[in-house]
């Protein structure tokens, strides 16, 4: 018998070597290399004696991807309209951001419209899950429910069954060990395998297989980036523990989009459904201090309204301090650059604080004009009109630049009651008519320029 090949393995990035060291060649962290064993004998008998494959040509009619709905419409959109039957979806987040309350709720759902679902948990008792069930009420929905770390013994249940499941959920893929490998569960090689394992059963068998990933900021366990070049779609659940809602966002999609959101609110007895985040984000709005604007932007396909809320502090330090939250601290850096050189704000001398409202992170660069007249309003002390609402990308020379989905964003401002918008000057060809009354800016400093007067007096 051969002895087993082994490697070094870094815990942190996954990167193999053959030979041990005391900082991983790949991501350069130190302490991380463990040995494990490579060769998992056994594990894939069909690569000795293979089957001719039958090649198909590409255009060979192949129908739609059908879709199977979790019975939570925001689910079903991050994932592109609903679960693909035989795909794996990794649902990424940080500890106790509500992953276990949201499949749960998907899984009871989906065993509720007649499907079959099955939850195996590897972190928590049944009476733990049960107790959950019953705080979410689904206690009596059909779930078949698993305790079970063991992939071999998770495998048997699911290949025993006369019909494969229409979903099967593992809670957590960092619990789950496979007998093949000698380290331990958690660790880079076993998540790794076991995932693998997983995603071929789910290809083979039919059934959507969602797997739980624990992010970890350090490397001591292996986090889900190691499993995401394996599955077809990765969400990752965000949120913040100082606010109710949480966002679903898929990073990584084979079926469907991959920049959208799904919006829920954590509340006593579960996970609820936020049709129109709008509404949410503006919810606590105060619009008559300075300092505060709103942006229509957008993510993924839907228009989302943010208020974007900026603190300009004469400074006592310094090297005055800037801190963001929310949004992108260089794109902060460009903006307050442009309206120093361009628009002739001195804010050099100021602490300057950006918030987006809500704990939503914005990477649309529209932001930028609704980011600059948060600034200029706070700086000049000058409220902006209660009901306008910016979007437009700045571009270094301070120039106002088009951005895409114009109407659906003006749409949305309309829909929420707001009468005027302060856009780019050369609208792209999407936009449309409009009940807003329409403010275009061509450049930076004819937005500073009407807001400016009030500073000296
Ligand atoms: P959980 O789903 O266990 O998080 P994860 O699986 O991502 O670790 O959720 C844990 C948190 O959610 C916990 O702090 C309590 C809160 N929670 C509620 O506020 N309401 C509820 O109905 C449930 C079930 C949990
Ligand atoms: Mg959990």
């Amino acid at each position: 018998m051969a002895k087993p090949v082994t490697a070094y393995v870094c815990q942190n990035c996954g990167a193999s070597s053959a030979q041990w060291s005391g900082k991983c060649p790949g991501c350069e962290a130190w302490n991380t290399l463990v040995e494990e064993v490579v060769n998992a004998r056994g594990a894939d008998k069909s690569s000795h004696g293979g089957n001719v494959v039958a090649l198909q040509s590409l255009n060979t009619a192949i129908p739609d991807a059908p879709r199977v709905s979790s019975g939570l419409a925001e689910l079903d959109r991050v994932v592109g309209g609903g679960l693909v039957p035989g795909s794996a979806i990794l649902v990424g987040g940080d500890p106790g951001i509500g992953k276990s309350t949201l499949l749960l709720q998907a899984a009871a759902q989906l065993a509720k419209s007649g499907h079959t679902a099955i939850y195996f948990s590897g972190e928590e008792a049944t009476a733990q899950v049960r107790l959950r069930a019953e705080r979410l009420g689904v206690a009596d929905a059909p779930v078949g429910l698993g305790t079970e770390t063991g992939l071999a013994h998770i495998l048997k249940t699911l290949s025993g069954r006369k019909t494969a499941p229409d979903l099967v959920i593992i809670d957590s893929i960092q619990t789950l060990w496979s007998d093949q490998l000698e380290s331990a569960p958690g660790t880079v090689s076993q998540v790794r395998a076991c995932a693998q394992a997983l995603v071929r059963y789910a290809k083979r068998s039919g059934a959507t297989i969602v797997l739980v990933g624990h992010v970890t900021k350090d490397g001591q366990i292996a986090g889900p980036k190691v499993v995401e070049h394996m599955v077809d779609t990765v969400l990752y659940f965000e949120g913040d523990g100082a606010h109710q809602y949480r966002i679903l966002r898929a990073v990584k999609n084979r079926f469907g989009p991959s920049d959208e959101i799904g919006v829920f609110e954590m509340r006593g007895d579960g996970l609820r459904e936020v049709a129109n985040p709008s509404e949410l984000f503006l919810g606590e709005r105060d619009n008559a201090s300075p300092g505060a604007a709103v942006f229509a932007g957008m993510e993924g396909t839907r228009p989302v309204l943010v208020e974007i809320q900026a603190l300009v502090a004469p400074s006592p330090l310094g090297t005055p301090r800037r801190a963001v939250v929310g949004w992108d601290s260089n794109r902060l850096a460009m903006v307050l650059a442009v309206l120093d050189t361009r628009c002739a704000l001195q804010l050099g001398a100021h602490d300057v604080y950006l918030n987006v409202a809500g704990g939503l992170k914005i990477a649309d660069p529209a932001a930028d004009l609704a980011a600059a007249a948060a600034l200029v309003s706070s700086f000049s002390g000058v409220a902006l009109p209660a009901g306008n609402i910016y979007f437009g990308e700045v571009s270094l020379s301070g120039a106002i630049r088009p951005v895409g989905h114009m109407s659906g964003r003006l749409k949305e401002a309309e829909k929420l009651g707001f009468t005027a918008a302060t856009v780019p000057a050369k609208p792209g060809e999407d936009a449309e008519d409009t009940g807003l009354q329409l403010d275009a800016i061509a450049h930076l400093s004819e937005l500073t320029a009407r807001l400016a007067p009030a500073e000296q007096t």
